[in-house]
């Protein structure tokens, strides 16, 4: 099979890496790919957003397969838009619908799918200007501290969580006024729930669903959970308090009523559902949902999925999905996330990066990188994953840290408490 691959990051890296692994991939695409991704297939330079160029490489290269990585072309609607054109209707999309990606492109959207089919989540109501009044008296009715929620997407920093209720006033009025433009026309207000996040992802061809590894992520800059929050900056599974009784609940809870939720309300999802949930007294609570894999939980997950990830997604695309295996590697993996110094503020880029032979009993992803000359160079804020397998996620841990060491870059850092809070 020829396989389009569309994003950029060490998420996609990840895929790349378990997809060329795959004895039915004769050929891997990505677009645009990083400098790491080249390892795996031949990157193509085509931003993800620009359907008619994917398009027809698409169909100037015989791709039978596109899958879809990031949140952003789905939101704005990929699958539809391949399947509306005569000639790629019938190049299966790994992803959802645009109607589908409204699970992570609407706040709103997903919790009022939520209530629809009684999934365990937090109190909310949603405020615009017309009904300013409505949600300061809902915050007044709340406990501190106040979740706000910028109703679209925000790349992951539309969420202010605020110790006081004068301060989560006043910053319901700023988001309403166009603090993030227009995914803060409306804005989300929710109860507070206290608990240990777990990122749950599911597999699913509408009909059916795999559950793969789940996995921990760490969104702060600083030690201990201190800090701005970041794209992400570790990760690890599996988690220990998702125990067999714990993802039973899980299952019957959250993941089979969003299925059939979405069966009910006709809506074509065929991809991966990103759970992000909270461990509240034992039992689990929807956060949020996301329409594609967590970043940098790929960077785990995929080395704990020892099946075929093309045939699982073979499944998927012709509607099979149960007739397709999912083994799971008993071994713990992690993920260590090197950031340019400054991240998630201001940072330079263009830094030399040394020691990439170093991996050892690693896997290196690149995150951020580019090929500059001959030479691989800071690219981003997050710029190398480093994920590595361990009989327990201490043994992981240690050699990612050790390879963490080995490898330079002007400014780099990383967290040394990955995993430790567990
Ligand atoms: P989201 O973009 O919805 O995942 O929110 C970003 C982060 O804010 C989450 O990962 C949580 O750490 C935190 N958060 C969001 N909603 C809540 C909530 N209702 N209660 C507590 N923390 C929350
Ligand atoms: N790691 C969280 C996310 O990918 O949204």
């Amino acid at each position: 099979m020829k396989l389009l691959l569309i994003g950029a990051g060490g998420r996609e890296h990840a895929l790349a890496w378990k997809m060329a692994q795959s004895p039915q991939c004769d050929k891997l695409y990505i677009a645009p790919g990083n400098a790491g991704t080249k390892n795996c297939g031949e990157n193509v330079p085509i931003s993800v957003n620009d359907f008619e160029k994917l398009k027809a490489f698409c169909v100037g290269n015989q791709i039978n397969m596109v899958v879809v990585g990031p949140e952003d072309p789905l939101v704005n609607g990929i699958y539809d838009d391949f399947k509306a054109d005569a000639r790629t209707k019938n190049i299966p999309v790994i992803g959802p619908s645009k109607a589908g990606a409204m699970l992570e492109g609407s706040k709103d959207f997903a919790k009022a799918f939520m209530q629809r089919h009684s999934i365990p989540t937090a109190k909310y109501k949603t405020i615009s200007k017309a009904n300013l009044e409505e949600g300061l008296q809902f915050l007044s009715e709340l406990q501190a501290p106040y979740v706000l929620k910028a109703d679209g997407l925000c790349a992951g920093k539309g969420v202010l969580i605020l110790p006081t209720l004068e301060e989560a006033q006043k910053e319901l009025r700023e988001m309403l006024d166009g603090m993030f433009g227009n995914a803060s026309t409306h804005v989300v207000i929710e109860e507070f729930l206290s608990g240990i996040e777990c990122s749950v992802f599911v597999l699913t061809d509408r009909k059916d669903y795999k559950i793969l590894p789940e996995a921990k992520d760490y969104k702060r800059i600083g030690e201990h959970d201190t800090g701005l929050n970041t794209g992400g900056m570790g990760s690890v599974s599996p988690v220990p308090f998702a125990t067999k009784e714990w993802m039973q609940k899980v299952e019957e809870r959250i993941i089979r009523p969003t299925i059939a939720g979405l069966q009910q309300e006709h809506i074509d999802y065929k991809g991966f559902i990103f759970f992000g949930l909270i461990n509240v007294m034992g039992n689990p609570m929807v956060i949020e949902y996301n329409c594609r894999m967590g970043d940098p939980e790929t960077e785990s997950v995929m080395l704990r999925i020892k099946s075929d990830l093309v045939d699982l997604f073979n499944g998927v695309a012709e509607g099979n999905l149960s007739t397709r295996s999912l083994t799971i590697d008993e071994r713990a993996a992690v993920c260590v996330m090197l950031v340019s110094g400054g991240y998630p503020g201001h940072y330079q880029k263009g830094f030399p990066i040394h020691g990439l032979e170093h991996a050892g009993e690693s896997v290196i992803f690149h995150s951020g990188t580019a090929k500059q000359k001959n030479e691989i160079v800071t690219h981003g804020g997050r710029v190398l994953a480093i994920s590595s397998y361990g009989k327990d996620k201490n043994e992981a841990l240690q050699k990612s840290f050790a390879t963490a060491q080995k490898i330079t870059f002007e400014g780099k850092y990383f967290r040394s408490d990955i995993g430790k809070d567990l």
